[in-house]
């Protein structure tokens, strides 16, 4: 990038000019039609940040009204990127960072050919409840920097490692360190030590929504359950929902992973912000996502149950990939997330779920590049990331790329060339 420094504060105004291609994701604010591109993608672009927020977007021809206009004044910094494509910062809506232990073994054995199954997890939860807090902490500050090193810039991190009072309370605590979007997810599988007994699972849920839950609510904003065969039924996980609701959290879900099943309803019953996985779905799953939408449509305030798609899983446990094409050709809101864990998919990459996305999930790169920032935006039930419209925070993401249809044409290949974060250059 080739920069040119003036006098400024410790927040800068800084100009960024010669985007060859600006992804928005607000047509409506920069006077674009929504119907003809929801991305609200303009060529030849500049972009105004001050005060950690974006202060104008549009056609770099326009940049000295719109300069004029939103700042009154020449801008502290002018940065060119020489036609590079900009992208807003990633906002990865499902992650579970706070762990400990490696499942590398289990990877090569299920390459050899042993199918994945939900059990893998007790192993991390041995390792994490052996580790102290500041090596759960290192491993977690590893991960958030190697995602922004990749452009995200948004991170929800979940517990269900711990899967006791303390070890979930110390792994929300620790999460809130370093994200607003923490979610407690003690019921993630039913604990070793309860596993064996037959009412092992109904005694474990009393716990998760007696004493675990009042101790990880004060940390978390949102409550989440892996509604599965082989890990919680559907009576169990609306117990730890509606449990965590009258707490005050907002409600995802884990379901349709592994095979059908009835999370999904259960979601879109409680009125989740999201379900994640959605790779196992019914006519009626698909119908129901959309008509959770139906009532305002997926504009800016609208607030359905937002499907997120994990394409991250699928390519690590050999499964069938899940159907976007259908569900957004059904009136479905998706998200791409990483679901970065060290047993089903030990990858932080947003630039890979978008390839894996379009590759194999019938997503066209608009589409994708869109699910993986404003859908995660709305997962998250968040209007201020995902898009690029005057008043969002400043997350931007440089490609090292004309465009961004490279992130799928280019797999593996580190397209990232500069991130801003809340208007600072992040690296
Ligand atoms: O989202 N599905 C449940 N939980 C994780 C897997 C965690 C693990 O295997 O350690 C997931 O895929
Ligand atoms: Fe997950």
């Amino acid at each position: 990038m080739r920069e040119v420094e003036h006098p400024g504060g410790s927040h800068p105004a800084t100009l960024i000019l010669g985007i060859g291609e600006l992804t928005t994701n607000a047509p409506e604010a920069v006077g674009l039609d929504p119907v003809d591109d929801p991305t609200g993608m303009i060529r030849d672009a500049a972009l105004l940040l001050d005060g950690g927020r974006v202060a104008w977007a549009g056609p770099e021809s326009s940049c000295a009204d719109g300069v004029e206009r939103a700042l009154g004044r020449a801008p502290d910094r002018v940065v060119g990127v020489e036609g590079r494509a900009v992208v807003p910062g990633f906002v990865d809506s499902h992650t579970h960072l706070v762990f400990a232990g490696d499942r590398s073994a289990e990877f090569e054995a299920r390459m050899a050919g042993r199918p994945y199954a939900a059990g893998g997890i007790r192993t991390t939860v041995a390792a994490t409840r052996a580790a102290s807090d500041d090596e759960l902490r290192a491993t977690l500050r590893r991960h958030v920097d190697e995602a922004l090193t990749q452009g995200t810039t948004t991170l929800e991190v979940k517990s269900g490692y711990g899967l006791s009072v303390a070890d979930e309370e110390r792994s929300v605590r620790l999460a809130a360190e370093i994200t607003d979007e923490v979610t407690f997810l003690g019921a993630h599988v039913v604990p070793p030590e309860l596993a064996g007994d037959g009412d092992g699972a109904d005694a474990y849920v009393d716990l998760v929504v007696g004493d675990m839950l009042a101790a990880c609510a004060p940390h978390a904003r949102w409550v989440d359950v892996f509604c599965e065969t082989g890990a919680f039924t559907p009576e169990q996980s609306r117990r730890v929902l509606e449990a965590g609701a009258a707490a005050g959290l907002g409600v995802r879900v884990h379901a349709n992973q592994l095979g059908p099943g009835e999370g999904v309803r259960l979601a879109v019953d409680l009125g989740a912000a999201a379900v994640d996985h959605c790779t196992y779905l019914s006519d009626d799953d698909v119908a129901a996502l959309a008509a959770s939408w139906a009532a305002s449509g997926p504009g800016a305030g609208a607030q359905g149950t937002v499907a997120t798609l994990l394409p991250g899983v699928e390519f690590s446990t050999r499964q069938p990939y899940p159907d976007a094409r259908r569900l957004l050709d059904a009136g479905a809101v998706v998200a791409l997330a990483s679901d970065c864990n060290p047993g089903s998919s030990y990858t932080s990459s947003m630039p890979l779920m978008v390839a894996l996305a379009v590759r194999e999930t019938g997503m066209t790169v608009a589409e994708a590049v869109w699910a993986a920032t404003a859908g995660g935006a709305r997962a998250l039930r968040r209007d201020d990331v995902g898009h690029l419209a005057p008043g969002a925070r400043a997350d931007v993401v440089v490609l090292d790329a004309p465009s961004r249809t490279h992130l799928a044409y280019r797999p593996g290949v580190p397209l990232v060339h500069g991130v801003w974060k809340d208007g600072h250059p992040a690296r």
